[in-house]
This record gives C-alpha cells, structure tokens and sequence, in this order.
C-alpha cells in the first residue's frame, strides 16, 4: 500500500495544491477541511505523516497537533506545520506543540518533497514493523517465446487488480531490453529502473521506489524499463529482490512483466514469485518453449500449482488444437483466451489496456475475470468493504466460466 499522508487546511486551494504534489509521489492523500474532522478521519484511515495549516477556524494546528500527540494512532507520527505565519515565536509554538518541522508559506513543492522523505525515511527507520501486516501476492507473466502476449497479460491483470480491489498495483517491468508497460498505459517515461539501479541496491527503500516508479490514473504503480537497454545496465538481481520484497510489504499485488529469458533478474523475479502464469499461443515454437520452461521449473523444484498454464490466440485462424498442447506438455491447460483482434491493437493504440477500456466488452470482461481468479485467497473470500458491490458480479462470472484453477 502507498503512504498514506493526511493534509488539513480549511482552504480549498491548499488543499489541492499540497494534494497534487503528494499524489505525483505517489503518496494517498486524505484530507480534512478542520480539526474535528481531521480528529474524525483518523479513526478510519491513519496516516503515516500529517501536514497542518494552522489558522483554522475552531481548533488551529497548534491545537490539533497536541491532538494527534495523544492520540495512540497519531502519537508518533511525523506532523509537518505549514503555515503564513514566520515569526520565530510561531515556530517554537509548532515545535511546543508536538511538530516535527515547520515550513512557511508560500513554499517550493521541492522542499516539501525533501523534507517529506527525511521525516519518512526517520519513521520507517524507527519502526520496522509499521507495513507489515500487508504481504504482498506476486504475480509473474512469463514466456520463453516472444510475442505471445505477456505484456497485454501483466498489464492487464494489473489494470484489473487495482480496480477490483480499489487499491493501488504495482507493475514491475523487468523486460530491460524492451519493455513496453509504461506505453501500454500512455506514460512518459518519466522514470524508471534506471532511477533504481543507481543506487547501491541496499539503499533500495519504498520512498525510493515510490519515485522511481510511474503513476496512472487507475492505480496502477509501473517500475518500468530504460529507454536504452544500457541504463539498465546497473541494476542487478539483488536490486530486483530487494525492489519486491520491499514492494511486497506495500502493495497488495505485485505483477512482473518478465522478458523471454533465463537472466538471472528474470530468475530472481520467478523465483520469488507466488504464482506463475506461463503463456503459451497455439504454435510449434510457442509449445516447445513452455516445454523448456516447464523442464526449468521443475529442475529449480518450483511446486506443481506454482504455475498456471495459460494458451493465448494472439493471432486468427489455425493454430494447434489445445488436448494435443496437453499431451505434448504432459500438464493441463488451464485458462485460453481467445483472440481479440482489433481491440487489442486498439488498446495497445490507445495506452490503455483492455480492461479499463472496455470492461464490459467481451476480452475487457475477461481479463477482469482471470485477475479475479488470481487474486488472494483471503480477498476472495473476505472481500474488503468498499470493493462488496463489484466483486459479487466478477466473482458470479468468474465462476460461470468454470476455469480449472
Ligand atoms: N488474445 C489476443 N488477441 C489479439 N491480439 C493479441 C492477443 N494477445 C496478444 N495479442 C497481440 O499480440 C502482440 C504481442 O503481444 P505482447 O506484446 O503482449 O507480447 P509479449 O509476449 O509481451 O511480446 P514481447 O515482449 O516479446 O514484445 C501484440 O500486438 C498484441 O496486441
Ligand atoms: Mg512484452
């Protein structure tokens, strides 16, 4: 899960501006217009850092923040004052009242961000445990045969699981040669792995990946892949293990976009992967290469139901006949997906993937399906309160569909 950063300000414009430099980070932001229903909101979502205005009408920041001190939820995290107000006086009465820092209005989005991420890296330090009840499920699409489809599967799933569970997803591109998810979604590329590989990997922490990482609309958090192959260069496979189990411990689901290969990144991605999708289409190559895979998974010991085999129709016409897959890959087929056409390509066109194009077209509908199908047990049955409505009409057509899971 992201961190979660709560902004007070009874001004409307503030509220927003402070909100758009945090959401660019990649932080959730909750606001609150007073106290009281800062005092309120709390209850239901703490934040990890709060931000106070602190001329408000009822209860100024001052007060609000002795508040939060005595509140349990609150009591140790970092509290940022910004106000108009630059008397020094001002600031002793920030700090008297339990402030961790003090910044003047009008301020550089810069400065906010710096001094964020050493109130944060100060908090994460203190307090190892404080994520660690999320445990994240990774989810890894994969063929040794390009061109099968495992970027439209992992950006798709992504897209979905993020919808579905209305909580954010990252997608981890480790196809550094040419990785394709940050066009699949539309997004410069701003930043990428690069931002990662340049730190010593044992510096990797979520702050870190949270801004190397790009931010859509859905949900959906993409650590994507250089521009050139060679600015990937310096990330190495303990980068990549520590970059998932880092994400793990924040992201509910974690997708990987793997290339077609055995790279020791692309091993350490399979490796720590909780499920497998091993996509296939309906040709000689494609089979033999699930072949080879298979053979590799079971030399590395990787359990039976780790991996899911999935045939995909990325193109029309004839292709082999799925029992004759079967009996040459001695292992049951368990999801096709049909081909689709132009509403691939148009998606892809696009930079926006099927299922938040047209969730309801045929493909769109099934592809939410099968992130149902691959989503957490505990979820599945358990579903969060905000995601109820939804998830009672994917699961009712997820189970029509009677997949061998
Ligand atoms: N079910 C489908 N129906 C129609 N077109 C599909 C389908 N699946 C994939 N395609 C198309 O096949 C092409 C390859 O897909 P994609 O890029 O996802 O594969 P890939 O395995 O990631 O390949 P690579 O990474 O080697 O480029 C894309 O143009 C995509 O639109
Ligand atoms: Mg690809």
């Amino acid at each position: 899960m992201p961190i979660r950063i709560l902004v007070v300000d009874d001004t409307e414009l503030n509220l927003k501006l402070v909100s758009a430099i945090l959401i660019k980070d990649g932080y959730e932001v909750i606001t609150a217009r007073n106290g009281l229903e800062a005092l309120d909101v709390i209850k239901t979502s703490p934040p990890a850092l709060a931000i106070l205005d602190v001329m408000m009408p009822d209860m100024d920041g001052y007060t609000l923040c002795g508040h939060f001190r005595q509140n349990p939820l609150t009591s140790k995290i970092p509290i940022i004052i910004l106000t108009a107000l630059t008397g020094v006086d001002d600031k002793i009465k920030a700090f008297d009242s339990g402030a961790d820092d003090f910044l003047a209005k009008p301020f550089e989005p810069q400065e906010l961000r710096a001094r964020i991420k050493v109130l944060l890296r100060r908090t994460v330090q203190e307090e190892p445990a404080q994520n660690s009840d999320v445990v994240g499920k990774v989810i890894a699409v994969f063929s040794l045969r390009g061109g099968v489809g495992v970027s439209m599967l992992s950006s798709n799933l992504a897209a979905s699981l993020s919808q579905i569970w209305r909580s954010p997803v990252a997608l981890v591109d480790l196809a550094f040669m040419n990785g394709q998810s940050a066009l699949l979604f539309d997004l410069p590329l701003r930043n990428t792995w690069a931002d990662v590989g340049n730190s010593p990997a044992k510096e990797v922490d979520i702050t870190l990946l949270n801004s190397a990482m790009l931010h859509h609309d859905s949900g959906v958090r993409i650590l994507a892949s250089p521009r050139r192959p060679e600015d990937s260069e310096t990330v190495t496979a303990e980068h990549v293990q520590l970059t998932i189990e880092i994400l793990r411990k924040h992201y509910e689901y974690i997708v990987l976009d793997l290339p077609h290969d055995f790279t020791e990144t692309t091993l350490t991605g399979l490796d720590m992967a909780d499920q497998i999708l091993l996509l296939l289409a309906p040709e000689t190559a494609s089979v033999r290469c699930a072949g080879n895979a298979l053979d590799t998974f079971s030399h590395l010991k990787y359990p039976d139901e780790r991996t899911t085999l999935i045939l995909n129709w990325p193109f029309k016409g004839k292709g082999l006949p799925r029992t004759g897959i079967e009996s040459a890959l001695k292992k049951e087929i368990n999801i096709v997906i049909p081909f689709a056409g132009d509403a691939v390509v148009s998606s892809i066109m696009l930079g926006k993937p099927s299922a938040l194009q047209t969730p309801l077209d045929p493909l769109g509908a099934f592809l939410e399906d099968l992130a149902y199908l691959n989503s957490k047990e505990e979820h599945k049955q358990n579903p969060p309160e905000i995601t109820r409505d939804r998830i009672w009409q994917v699961k009712k057509r997820a189970q029509a569909r009677q997949w061998k899971s």
